[in-house]
């Protein structure tokens, strides 16, 4: 099969995990002994106020509950037990798309967090348990305020600042929130842009639970502020006390919600608790990034996705290491950008999607050259499958063929990765994840628990549960039983699928295929073809659509709809009103990228749309299924014709 990479031997002396022995030795380990295995990690790495008194308690499966009784404060792990060693160490750098920079210590940000708490709990009354949505840009106040909702157990729901006041507002009902933290705006591609009024938008669509808005200054622009309810945070924050009791938070007292998209109905809210999801962020920094003490690690994702999540804000911080920040767009001014901050900053790991890496290799192939790299140990990968030509430019331009690539697989429910190279031991092939980290159990079954043989697809599932793993679909629990311990089960019990399909090749190596549901996976980020379905049905000449992913350079997949319409219309203009709904009601993430005007969909007699054959056109792939259960086959003959004659 592809060729492989063995880890250069300087790194892998020093890495935490130094070959595949030590790997396979603690694999067998865990198989011993799985919860012997997770106990002296959680006493290892956890800083605990009262230890816990069981480590896996599965008498609820699958509401799975992790070090049960265990008493802690996530803020404590990520900021105040590194006071004592690194108080003036560098927490966050952030640096803004102009190039200003600021630059966070532990103790700066012990102090702004205490703040800030004291804020939401003095001012705007936040309680342990209450949600707080934060819908901000990427400036150290995200991150603050994500802290401080920890700090006194109040529970974040991070909304991307991409998504539209619609979607906002969805999410904000849906967790009946209390407080929106927003910024006035940002700066993209280096113009001002307003987040506020977006705000206001959501909460006029009758989010009743908002008592208050606070509002960070960042660009200074005219905005409105409705009395009573909307605050400035930089005149607030400067009356309140600089230091801050943490709340005594339970093991599997929930830390978080991220929405994401599933394949059918709204987003999901998928709750995550303190104990395990800290204990695997930090793990995985260690022993996937191998981050030092001296090392300066930069996570390009925002702070609106898992990524940021973990690997910004919690992983980094929980481990004691400095942590990047950044506001703007790889291309901005150029698309030399962040190799001149990796040059500039000295940062040694990087981490970003295969989507970012494509686009830059096409329009800045010799920026790099301009640049210093060499302070660069380890690269990363996330997001959705990465081709080899995007692997190679990776590891041999930007890395010097020096540096391992980690292709870390995992999803919002994981919490963090789950399978994945270790960098100073695994020999990586080329858009291969390689294998499950040690302690986690992921294998290729099928929907029985047979194991799949080698170079079939089959699919990925988590056949035990893991500290991080999500707990529950928030106010959704039938959902997220359904969801995720629906489909598979192994040993005749239920266990966690992914959503995704992946194959073992000849030396057990995990390629991952990509999602066998209705979920499109859009430069790294999860779109439901359900959800951008009900917007475009909205469109006054639409009859219907089936919305599909279409093979894209760049963003790997794009959003491509096929459409009966009822109203003649042409294509063009059809496709600006469809882009123009989706940005309002979803974000411009979503927009459509193409369309086609159909005579008809193919359906089961039972009127269901098959969308698999849908997708093998937009693929450009020969139709292999059955079309025998369509009710009118001819259908499908026609629909290939137009797509094949319009390209
Ligand atoms: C889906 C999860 C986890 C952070 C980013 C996305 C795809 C993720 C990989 C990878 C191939 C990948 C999967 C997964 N995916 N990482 N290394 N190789 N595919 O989080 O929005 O929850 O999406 O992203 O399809 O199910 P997410």
């Amino acid at each position: 099969m592809s060729e492989i990479f063995y880890p250069n031997r300087d790194f892998s002396k020093q890495a935490n995990v130094k070959n595949m022995c030590e790997y396979k030795e603690t694999c067998a380990e865990v198989d011993d002994d799985y919860e012997g295995y997770w106990d002296e990690m959680a006493k290892e790495k956890i800083d605990w106020y009262k230890p816990y008194d069981k480590v896996l308690d599965e008498s609820n499966a699958p509401f799975y509950k992790w070090f049960t009784n265990g008493k802690l404060n996530v803020t404590h792990q990520c900021i105040g037990r590194h006071l004592k060693s690194r108080k003036n160490k560098a927490a966050i750098i952030w640096e803004g798309e102009d190039g200003s920079r600021r630059i966070i210590t532990y103790l700066l940000l012990f102090y702004r967090v205490n703040r800030f708490a004291n804020l939401l709990k003095n001012k705007f009354g936040v309680k342990k348990g209450d949600r707080v949505v934060i819908y901000m840009p990427m400036i150290p106040e995200a991150a603050f305020a994500m802290l401080a909702c920890a700090k006194i157990g109040a529970i974040h729901s991070v909304v991307f600042g991409g998504f539209s006041a619609e979607a906002l507002s969805d999410r904000i009902k849906d967790a009946k929130a209390k407080v929106v933290i927003t910024a006035d705006g940002a700066f993209r591609r280096g113009n001002p842009y307003l987040l506020k009024p977006i705000v206001d938008e959501a909460l006029e669509k009758g989010c009743d639970s908002v008592e208050n808005v606070l509002v960070v200054q960042r660009n200074f622009e005219e905005i409105d502020m409705v009395e009573g309810r909307d605050h400035i945070y930089n005149d607030l924050i400067k009356l309140e006390s600089e230091f801050c009791e943490a709340e005594e938070m339970d093991s599997e007292d929930p830390l978080f919600l991220l929405y994401t998209s599933g394949s059918t109905g709204t987003p999901k809210g998928v709750q995550h608790s303190g104990a395990g999801y800290i204990l695997w962020a930090q793990y995985t920094m260690e022993n996937v990034f191998d981050v030092k003490e001296n090392d300066t690690f930069w996570c390009t994702a925002d702070v609106g996705w898992i990524t940021g999540h973990t690997y910004i804000v919690y992983g980094p911080l929980a481990m004691g290491a400095t942590t990047i920040m950044y506001e703007g767009v790889p291309l901005y001014p150029n698309a030399g950008r962040w190799w001149k901050m990796i040059e500039e900053l000295r940062i040694n790991q990087f981490y970003t999607a295969p989507t970012a890496i494509r686009l830059l290799h096409k329009v800045g192939a010799d920026e790099p050259a301009k640049y210093d790299l060499s302070s660069l140990k380890v690269l990363g990968t996330v997001g959705e499958p990465i081709n080899p030509d995007a692997w190679l430019w990776y590891y041999n331009t930007i890395g010097g063929g020096k540096c391992p690539i980690v292709d870390t697989w995992w999803q919002t429910e994981t919490g963090g990765h789950i399978v994945s190279p270790l960098p100073g031991a695994t020999p990586i092939k080329p858009g291969s994840a390689t294998f499950p980290l040690p302690g986690i159990k992921a294998e290729i079954i099928d929907k029985e628990g047979n194991p799949t043989p080698k170079g079939e697809k089959g699919l990925l599932c988590i056949t035990k549960p893991w500290p991080s793993m999500i707990r529950t679909i928030w106010g959704n629990p039938d959902r997220f039983v359904k969801s995720y311990f629906g489909d598979c089960k192994k040993d005749g019990k239920p266990v966690y699928f992914s959503g995704d399909a992946a194959i073992y090749d000849d030396d057990g190596y995990i390629f991952i295929t990509g999602r066998t549901d209705d979920v499109i996976n859009v430069s790294g980020h999860r779109l439901g073809t359900a959800e951008i379905e009900g917007v475009i049905g909205h469109e006054e000449h639409v009859a219907e659509v089936a919305v599909v992913g279409k093979p894209d350079d760049i963003k790997g997949e794009g959003v491509f709809a096929y459409i009966v319409t009822k109203k003649e219309i042409d294509e063009e203009s059809l496709l600006k009103n469809i882009n123009k709904l989706i940005t309002k009601d979803i974000g411009p993430i979503a927009r459509t990228d193409g369309i086609l005007l159909v005579p008809g969909l193919p359906k089961t007699r039972s009127g269901k749309i098959m969308r698999r054959i849908l997708r093998s056109i937009a693929k450009g792939e020969e139709i292999t299924q059955d079309i025998s259960t369509i009710e009118d086959s001819s259908i499908v003959g026609i629909i290939e014709k137009l797509f094949k004659s319009k390209k």
